[in-house]
């Protein structure tokens, strides 16, 4: 995985014993407990893949299977299918136990060619990784290559708006340093500048359908204060101990706060072939 640094926020993760490696959701007045904020933000996904029991559930950059743990704690007689490039994270995420009646399995992958056959899966789930694949058209052409009809595709992704792409025609010197964070920080981020096509655009031209877009901007924007201790975020604290990782992070928050960046929850589905 060139760039992002899991290897330690799996370790820092397991040792809150959290599994969720993505932002945290408030529906009001925001507090420090993030994992909570995580968890909320997994049931809105879960709530918009309208789970049943019996389903064939796909998660695309599964991490170390937070979101899938959470579906397998509530549906029975489910087969949930775990989808990562990196090895390490598989392995962390194969000590879920299926619950009995449900099978869970972890496979090596990218989203970008899905190991999974055509017309097999009810719904794809991928939270916050889209952001890091090569390219979101290709995942969104495999995603509704192996989902069913009237399946759906659930997804959140920090998305790069209308002023991030005026960023990145700006001075070189900003562009440069921007990029250079985001990247040896927390990415891959193959499109930083937004200069491919958005979300719609590309669901357009697959012939799928946005069913519902939510823009949660923000009501994720406290989960920074959570990764990030007050005299990092205050731009001190970083001497001798700041990680790299949490450089980006800050930048990230600053970014989301400014408006360069937006947070969306979508559900696409697929048009009848
Ligand atoms: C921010 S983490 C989110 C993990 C998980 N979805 C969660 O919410 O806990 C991003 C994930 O995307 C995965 N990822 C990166 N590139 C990928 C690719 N090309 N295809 C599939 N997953 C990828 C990373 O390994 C990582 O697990």
């Amino acid at each position: 995985m060139p760039g992002a640094d899991y290897f330690s926020i799996i370790s820092d993760f397991l040792v809150s014993g959290n599994r969720s490696m993505h932002l945290g959701l408030w529906d009001g007045p925001p507090d420090d407990d993030l994992p909570a904020a995580q968890a909320r933000l997994d049931a809105a996904v879960l709530s918009h893949a309208a789970l049943r029991s019996g389903m064939v559930v796909a998660d695309v950059g599964c991490g170390v299977g937070g979101t899938l743990a959470r579906a397998n704690a509530v549906h029975s007689q489910m087969r949930l299918i775990g989808i990562n490039p990196d090895a390490a994270q598989l392995v962390v995420a194969a000590e879920i136990r299926a619950q009995p009646g449900s099978e869970i399995r972890w496979h090596h992958g990218t989203a970008a060619r899905l190991p999974l056959k055509d017309d097999t899966v009810d719904v794809v789930l991928s939270v916050e990784a889209a952001f890091h694949f090569d390219s979101r058209a290709a995942f969104l052409t495999e995603a509704l290559r192996v989902l069913r009809p009237g399946g759906r595709l659930v997804l959140t992704d920090i998305v790069p708006t209308d002023a991030m792409r005026a960023l990145g025609a700006g001075p070189a010197g900003v562009v440069l340093a921007v990029e250079s964070l985001l990247q040896r920080s927390i990415g891959p981020i193959p499109d930083v500048w937004g200069l491919c096509p958005d979300w719609s655009t590309l669901v357009a031209a697959a012939g799928g359908r946005v069913l519902h877009h939510r823009d949660l901007t923000t009501q994720t924007l406290p989960s920074y204060r959570c990764f990030l201790t007050p005299a990092q975020r205050a731009g001190a604290g970083w001497a001798g101990r700041g990680r790299l990782m949490d450089e980006g992070v800050s930048l990230l928050e600053w970014l989301q706060s400014e408006g360069y960046v937006q947070v969306v929850l979508l559900v696409i589905t697929r048009s009848m072939r």
